[in-house]
């Protein structure tokens, strides 16, 4: 997508074709800085410090990652204790490890010589799949916005979205945004209701600055506010992302969506979880059971971090001294809650047939 008018992605290969760049998200949205990463050193504390986050991107990210460690030392040992560093990274985005599983299974055949090539070309190629994916999505997506705005004939569509699942958690487009850009883009009225998504707030620096800088119509709320603007008729769609998503359909996203999803049931609200394939997650079966739930650091709670009014930067506490705080960085959404997977391949009902509907394939296997 476009920032000031250049169009941007969110990781692109160095011009010396041996290091990676991105933009350093925890900079947003009062500064646009991007960032080169040289070694895998540098990609673990971009994707640990969430520089970069959000499921696909962190996948594409990995992959770059694995690559640069293949670059310095293209061993075994090498291969696989920076694969072991990548995946302690984050541990609920399963598009962490699908892309350093691939990556894996593509060089570790090769003689060493080869596999950094291999493995940067791989990682390439992981990011203009993610692309062209999220496109996919966003076209599926559209029609469902189409339809509800054909239900209000003149009347704006509202979306309702949690934390950021938009371009900056991809590589382009997003997950729940591509729906939402291709929209506007037709020309369709659509307005997205923004959850700020406490702690981190992705929703109120990230999607909001995403949405700001396309020109699409956005207010910022409050994460308690959706409930209240479901049972007023004020939300049409909601139309969140997703770290993993089982077998079954059940779906793990940012903390607070499952909440988002009880108020949606309550109220008749469509609700819709946009999904790429590499975040489907077919070995296992019970979101709330098997998911690892990643904790952060309970300072993200206790303080928080914005720009003061002379202009600099502030991080100010928010809790008494000596409160105990708990951060757990996301929650389980079960399918019956879901209205529908948005793929790349299509539209399906939250359910093991539904997603086997779309990825035959996998029959076998799950
Ligand atoms: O902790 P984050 O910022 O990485 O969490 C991101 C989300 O929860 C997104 O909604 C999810 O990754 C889906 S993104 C396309």
């Amino acid at each position: 997508m476009k920032v000031g008018g250049i169009h941007r992605r969110t990781i692109w290969p160095g011009e010396d074709g041996r290091t990676v760049e991105v933009i350093d998200q925890t900079k947003l949205p009062h500064a646009f800085v991007t960032v080169r990463l040289r070694t895998l050193a540098e990609v673990v504390h971009a994707i640990r410090a969430m520089l970069i986050r959000g499921a696909p991107l962190i996948g594409a990210t990995a992959a770059y990652g694995l690559a640069i460690a293949l670059r310095d030392d293209p061993s075994d040992s090498s291969l696989a204790a920076a694969y072991d560093l990548l995946h302690a990274t984050r541990p609920t985005a399963i598009n962490l490890r699908w892309a350093l599983d691939d990556v894996r299974a593509k060089v570790a055949p090769l003689p060493p010589k080869e596999r950094f090539a291999a493995a940067w070309a791989r990682a390439a190629e992981i990011a203009d799949e993610d692309v062209a994916i999220n496109r996919s999505i966003g076209t599926h997506g559209l029609e469902l916005i189409r339809k509800a705005a054909a239900r209000k004939p003149g009347k704006t569509v509202n979306v309702l979205t949690h934390c950021n699942a938009g371009w900056l958690a991809t590589v382009d487009w997003g997950t729940a945004t591509a729906p939402i850009y291709l929209a506007h883009e037709a020309g369709i009225p659509v307005h997205v209701w923004v959850d700020e998504t406490r702690p981190r707030n992705q929703g109120a620096g990230l999607t909001a600055w995403e949405l700001n800088n396309h020109g699409v119509p956005h207010t910022v709320i409050v994460d308690n506010t959706g409930g209240h603007l479901m049972q007023h008729g004020k939300v049409d769609l909601c139309f969140v992302g997703t770290d993993r998503t089982t077998a079954e359909g059940d779906v793990c996203n940012k903390i607070g969506t499952y909440l988002k999803a009880l108020a949606a049931k309550d109220n008749g609200v469509p609700f819709y979880v946009c999904l790429p394939s590499p975040t489907i997650d077919w070995t296992i079966r019970d979101g709330v059971r098997d998911v690892p739930i990643e904790e952060r650091d309970g300072a993200e709670v206790s303080k928080i971090t914005g720009r003061a009014e002379d202009g600099s930067i502030a991080t100010v506490q928010v809790t008494p001294e000596g409160s105990p705080v708990v951060n757990y960085g996301f929650d389980v959404t079960p399918a019956r809650l879901v209205t529908g997977l948005v793929t790349e391949r299509g539209v399906a009902p939250a359910s093991a047939d539904g997603l086997l509907s779309l990825f035959p394939e996998r029959r076998k296997r799950v």
